[in-house]
């Protein structure tokens, strides 16, 4: 009599433990929101660091020119008009919307050139 209680006993625990066990976390593959994904960032970078844009422009900070975070933050959103016109006027060069200072003419960039620049500007807005 003894005995088979204790086995039952012993069972019974043993039953207990096997069923706490299951866990069905599964690991979360987290994905950056990140806009250098992006190619037109990539590229437009490329593109900048080999001008002379960063003589001018930084990105966070106003040196000549603005940074290129107030310019996105300016003309948020990449319509193409903007984009067109912003690019022109890296061509063209010019002045009175900062201030004084002209930005100078960039006039051996290809218009498709000085948009992808434009595109990756845009990208840095917050
Ligand atoms: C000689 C200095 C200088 C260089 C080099 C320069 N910029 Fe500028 N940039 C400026 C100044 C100054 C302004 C502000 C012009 C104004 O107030 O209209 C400006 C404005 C801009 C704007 C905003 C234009 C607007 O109408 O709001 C963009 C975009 C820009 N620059 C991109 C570039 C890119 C891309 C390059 C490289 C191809 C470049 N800049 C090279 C001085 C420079």
């Amino acid at each position: 009599m003894l005995c088979t209680a204790a086995l039952m006993l012993a069972s019974c625990g043993g039953g207990d433990k096997k069923e706490a066990g299951s866990k069905t976390d599964e690991p979360v593959a987290e994905k950056k929101d990140d806009a250098s994904a992006n190619p037109d960032y990539q590229n437009g970078l490329a593109l900048i660091a080999k001008s002379d844009c960063l003589t001018c422009h930084k990105v966070d900070e106003k040196l000549i020119g603005p940074s290129y975070r107030d310019v996105a933050n300016k003309y948020a959103g990449t319509s193409d008009t903007i984009v067109s016109h912003l690019a022109g006027k890296i061509i063209n060069g010019g002045s009175g919307v900062w201030g004084e200072v002209l930005m100078t003419p960039h006039a051996a960039l290809s218009k498709e050139d000085a948009e992808t620049m434009v595109k990756y500007i845009m990208l840095l807005k917050k």
